[in-house]
């Protein structure tokens, strides 16, 4: 975030962005400021909000961890009518939405997003991307000069594709890194606990300016597979047969346990074959199985 936020306000200098910065957020991090006592002038500390759609509560999970962490307010979009219960008929509502972006009303699509200069989003990946409330939501509002920090919850993945379109429909906002989980990780028992240290985590990325490549940085050179590594991805992956995944080449890095970076071909539900990454996070001997973080390009 303090990369865009520089990039865009170019005529200020390094230093005023950064202590407007740092003065956001220590408002953000302690929700009791000694502001009223304070002498020292600084900048009014803006407030931020965390805007987000969630169908069946995985999004609502990561959106309260923001909100807190944050300190912010909080809006969340509301269908008029509610997606199909079933998936396979919100699967159907939601392609026939996207076939003719009719994107569905919302009970609340206009948000007052003129004290915020910070927008927390989330939504769950539909189809690859944001899911059709956040395209109304798009529609209604106008977030240019506005920091958006992307965040979601998928199945398999869709973090980066979402953040990509998000930029490319709001070119005048700075949208930043992207946080994103899984539906079946943030939906376990410590699913919270979890994602509330890798928002922490993300937090320190986006403050330090890191990119996604930055953070692919880590990962020693892709090389043949061993036995230990097919066996890894076997355990991780054997809940998504549907994405057809063949992995080609590994490469792997030792944190508190291993993540293994698999560069993989796929042929989700049979189709052509392309190539993807899929990341496996293996924990420490006892802590637990391998697990699928995201497939993604
Ligand atoms: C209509 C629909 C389409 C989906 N499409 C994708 C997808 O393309 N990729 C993916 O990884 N997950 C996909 N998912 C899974 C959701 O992103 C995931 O279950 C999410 O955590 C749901 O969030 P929620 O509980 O906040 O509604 C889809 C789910 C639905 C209902």
């Amino acid at each position: 975030m303090f990369h865009h936020f520089r990039l865009t306000v170019a005529a200020m200098s390094v230093l005023a962005a950064s202590m407007v910065f740092t003065a956001c957020n220590e408002k953000e991090s302690k929700p009791e400021p000694k502001a009223e006592v304070a002498e020292v002038a600084v900048p009014a500390p803006s407030k931020s909000v965390v805007v987000y759609y969630s169908q069946n509560g995985a999004t609502k999970k990561v959106a309260e961890i923001f909100t807190k962490a944050r300190n912010a307010d909080a809006v969340e979009l509301k269908l008029v009518t509610a997606y199909p219960s079933t998936y396979d008929s919100t699967i159907a509502a939601v392609k026939a939405q996207r076939d003719t972006k009719q994107w569905p009303a919302l009970e609340n699509a206009k948000v007052d997003l003129a004290k915020y200069d910070t927008v927390y989003l989330g939504y769950p990946i539909m189809f690859g991307s944001f899911a059709p409330p956040i395209y109304t939501f798009l529609d209604s509002n106008d977030l240019s000069g506005k920091v958006v920090v992307p965040f979601c919850t998928y199945g398999s993945g869709g973090r980066k594709a979402s953040a990509e379109e998000l930029k490319t429909l709001e070119p005048n906002a700075n949208v930043t890194l992207a946080y994103g989980i899984s539906n079946k990780r943030v939906t376990a028992e410590n699913g919270a606990e979890v994602a509330a240290g890798e928002v922490e985590t993300f937090f320190g990325n986006l403050e330090a300016g890191k990119t996604d490549e930055m953070l692919m940085g880590g990962f020693s050179e892709q090389r043949p597979l061993a036995a230990e590594d097919s066996a890894v991805f076997a355990e991780a992956t054997k809940d998504y047969a549907y994405l057809g995944l063949k992995p080609l080449s590994v490469s792997t890095q030792v944190v508190a346990g291993t993540n293994f970076l698999f560069v993989c071909e796929m042929k989700a539900f049979g189709g052509p074959a392309v190539q993807t990454n899929v990341k496996i996070f293996k924990p420490l001997p006892g802590r637990g199985a391998p697990e699928l973080i995201v497939v993604e390009k």
